[in-house]
């Protein structure tokens, strides 16, 4: 970890001087795990697993698979505590502005303060709002879930399109296929849809097999003015008005509803406030899964479903505001991060989800933790020498051995990886021999993520142990991985998983000094690309200021597609 960020002022501060301290003392632990293997590591040290690993609520956590030493953990906690990450946790868990740029609190955990307990001392309005808006959301789903709500025609509703990109898609998106188990059997089904792309490429495939007269679209956007949602919005509504010969104010009230933290935008653009769901502008879009964005997630899989994700994720806000930072997991996976990143210098971390229904968890956590920390300068604009957020990827990890595996074992990238599997597989909507064959399937899952793990960790080495066969080799091994174990994946413990990974942004943010809650890094781009809009429609001239490639290329597109 570099220390070119410390100004002199900070040098003199005493808990600038610890961490100088401490960065030292990680660095000189880096430099003896780097000279013996993982496996020698594992060898050397009996009771690691039990030292290394953590048992909490639904989690078994093991990091016994990384490189560190158990006196690396320490000093890691150690590090996060001279952070002045508790002061900073308070702030965050209790409403006060951590997002300096912006100048907004960080709302998502209140979103999820249980009806039943006293909000933080200063947050009663805060959380009275959120909890007037769940009210509402609730009202709205229970009213289409149940025929209640008409179409323009008279018709029930049967499909729900949620329309919107980046945290207005990602999370709902995510959580309704990973519970899609959990629907409840007896109500009426209601099919949820998503549409992301601007290119149309999800939405044109959709319209055509859509009823018109039976489909509500929801339009999520917390700026309401996301060029990406503005435009599959415009081409469903023309598409609503043509089919149904309906005029647009009929249309907008009986087929749209919209979902956003700017009402103004809302309501100007034609949407009764009776079709409006808000939430506040405290809460970042990669963080609103809670908010009334969750919405498609309460019509896909019933409000308890939505109720019991909130409960989860406010069960690890307690776990990260009250357990010992040692034994405090968003803590403990954050210093881990760091400790790749920063210290070993591994620039590349793969979510490998052993379980198909947590396909979108990569998506969802690029999102989370790229958008986040992927930024080279301090909350203050002080260029950052070290590394931050490292490059997030991944794949459901029985399909990804059969694809970049192959790089992690025998390739030349220092990768990180974090394996994630539920230990129980079936669910009480599984019937008896279903469950069982189910469970068989999952055992295969899970005998192949520790296998992956367990190479990973000990390449060649792990012959010894399980083959004996001395033919094979190669296999490079000391890439450092994470195991989370849940005990069944279920609502509440996603909501909890979740919410691990929020915060573990978070303590990440403190040590890197970063402000985690603003994305200054996209906004050019969408600036840029509203210029060479205008050029393709024709609005404006071409630019001979432009960069030659970016000139040639949009002449090229304008002869081969003329307006
Ligand atoms: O990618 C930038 C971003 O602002 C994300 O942070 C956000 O989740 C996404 O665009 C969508 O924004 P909105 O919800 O305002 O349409």
């Amino acid at each position: 970890m570099e220390s070119s960020t410390v100004t002199s002022s900070e040098k003199s501060d005493p808990r600038e001087q610890a961490t100088a301290r401490l960065s030292q003392m990680l660095e000189h632990s880096a430099d003896e795990v780097m000279s013996c293997s993982l496996h020698q590591l594992m060898q050397d040290d009996g009771g690691r697993f039990s030292q290394l690993s953590r048992r909490v609520g639904p989690f078994l956590v093991d990091f016994s698979k990384q490189r560190v030493t158990r006196q690396t953990m320490d000093l890691l906690v150690w590090l996060a505590s001279n952070s002045g990450l508790a002061a900073k946790r308070k702030a965050l868990l209790e409403g006060e502005i951590v997002n300096a740029s912006e100048r907004r609190p960080a709302l998502h955990p209140l979103l999820r303060w249980p009806h039943d307990k006293r909000p933080p001392a200063g947050c009663e309005s805060v959380v009275k709002a959120i909890h007037g808006e769940l009210q509402r959301m609730e009202e709205l789903v229970e009213r289409i879930r149940s025929g209640g709500w008409r179409g323009a025609t008279g018709e029930t509703i049967s499909d729900v399109v949620n329309i919107g990109v980046g945290g207005s898609d990602l999370g709902p998106r995510m959580a309704c296929q990973a519970l899609s188990e959990f629907a409840p059997q007896s109500e009426r089904k209601m099919a949820v849809h998503f549409v992301s792309t601007m290119d149309g490429a999800q939405l044109a495939p959709l319209l055509r097999r859509l009823d018109p007269k039976r489909t509500l679209f929801i339009l999520s956007s917390k700026s309401f003015t996301t060029v990406d949602t503005q435009f599959n919005m415009r081409t469903a509504l023309s598409w609503l008005m043509r089919e149904l010969g309906q005029s647009e104010s009929s249309i907008k009230r009986h087929h749209i509803l919209g979902v956003s933290s700017r009402e103004d935008r809302m309501t100007q653009w034609g949407l009764p406030t009776d079709n409006q769901l808000h939430f506040a502008e405290g809460v970042g879009g990669r963080f609103s899964l809670w908010s009334p964005i969750g919405i498609s997630v309460g019509l896909a899989l019933g409000m308890p479903t939505f109720h019991e994700l909130l409960a989860g994720a406010h069960w690890m806000d307690r776990h990260f505001a009250e357990a010992p930072m040692i034994k405090n997991l968003p803590v403990l996976l954050a210093m881990l991060g760091v400790w790749n990143s920063d210290f070993l210098h591994i620039p590349s971390h793969a979510v490998l989800p052993y379980d198909g229904r947590l396909a979108l968890l990569p998506s969802y956590l690029q999102q989370l933790e790229m958008e986040s920390n992927g930024k080279s300068t301090t909350a203050e604009g002080i260029p950052i020498d070290g590394t931050t957020c490292p490059i997030l990827w991944g794949e459901v990890g029985p399909n990804a051995q059969h694809a970049f595996f192959q790089l992690l074992h025998q390739g030349t990238h220092d990768v990180s990886c974090e394996f994630i599997a539920p230990v129980q597989r079936y669910t009480e909507a599984h019937h008896d021999r279903e469950a069982l064959e189910l469970q068989a399937q999952h055992r295969l899952t899970l005998a192949n993520c520790l296998a992956q793990s367990q190479l990973l960790a000990l390449g060649d080495d792990a012959l010894d142990t399980s083959l004996g066969d001395d033919t094979i080799s190669g296999y490079r091994g000391n890439q450092p991985s994470t195991t989370l174990l849940l005990d069944a994946l279920t609502p509440w413990s996603l909501g909890a998983l979740l919410a691990l990974y929020e915060h573990k942004v978070f303590v990440q943010s403190v040590i890197w000094k970063i402000n985690p809650f603003d994305q200054p890094g996209v906004e050019l781009g969408k600036r840029l690309a509203t210029g060479l809009h205008d050029i393709l429609e024709e609005r404006a001239p071409m630019n001979d200021e432009l960069d030659a490639s970016t000139r040639d290329l949009l002449a090229h597109i304008h002869m081969a597609v003329p307006r």
